[in-house]
């Protein structure tokens, strides 16, 4: 039987708040520190999530800005069932292929988490993100940094057991990447969230015109 990621998300969904929670959530307690720098609590301001899951990072920056207008798109259906259920009324949360859609409006924040490696042209996806933010806006843009022997070893087997499992990059290679497209990077982390794991994360803006 073909699969492909949505078959895997759809029987993995669990798994994200769970197994991976601590995984995620080193990710969004750093995105979260830093929009309280920029936004006071009762800030509004609108958030994009492409690849949104299953809605938690959405969730959190509803519970810390309550006024701030959420969207998110997930291609697997579950995650944007899952994601809806866990937001108030008002958050637009769609089904749509990362691959082909472009967004039609432009945003405050927009946010990739561990969504990259899934996407057939990074490079024009990460220029779709600063095309759409507002110029003084805020992208935020996580991947795995496969800096490690280890995480090089795991890396060629996910590349062959894991569905669009597509590109994936050492953190000298994304700067390159990034450094190519429409944003410049403003912040940047290497996240451990166990002896394992490695993760790189970018807070960018619009590069000036
Ligand atoms: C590793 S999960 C990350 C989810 C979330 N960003 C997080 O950090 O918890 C990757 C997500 O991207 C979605 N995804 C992968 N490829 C996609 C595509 N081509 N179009 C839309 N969504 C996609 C999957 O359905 C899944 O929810």
């Amino acid at each position: 039987m073909h699969t492909d990621y949505r078959t895997y998300y759809k029987n993995n969904i669990d798994a994200i708040d769970t197994k991976w929670h601590q995984f995620t959530e080193i990710q969004f307690q750093w995105i979260l520190a830093r929009l309280k720098l920029k936004y006071k609590p009762d800030a509004l301001f609108s958030v994009m999530d492409l690849g949104c899951g299953t809605g938690r990072l959405l969730s959190l920056i509803h519970e810390t800005f309550p006024n701030a207008h959420l969207s998110g798109i997930d291609g697997t259906t579950l995650m944007v069932f899952r994601t809806q259920n866990r937001l108030p009324f008002g958050a637009q949360i769609k089904k749509n292929d990362l691959n082909t859609y472009h967004l039609k409006n432009r945003y405050d924040v927009i946010i990739s988490t561990t969504v990259l490696h899934h996407i057939n042209n990074p490079g024009a996806h990460i220029d779709m993100i600063g095309e759409c933010l507002k110029d003084d806006g805020v992208a935020y843009i996580s991947e795995f940094a496969i800096d490690t022997p280890l995480l090089k070893i795991a890396n060629f087997w996910w590349s062959k057991t894991t569905p669009d499992h597509k590109t994936t990059w050492s953190t000298q290679q994304f700067i390159e990447l990034l450094n190519k497209t429409s944003l410049s990077i403003k912040d940047s982390d290497n996240l451990q969230p166990n002896w394992f794991w490695q993760l790189q994360i970018y807070e960018c803006k619009k590069k000036a015109a």
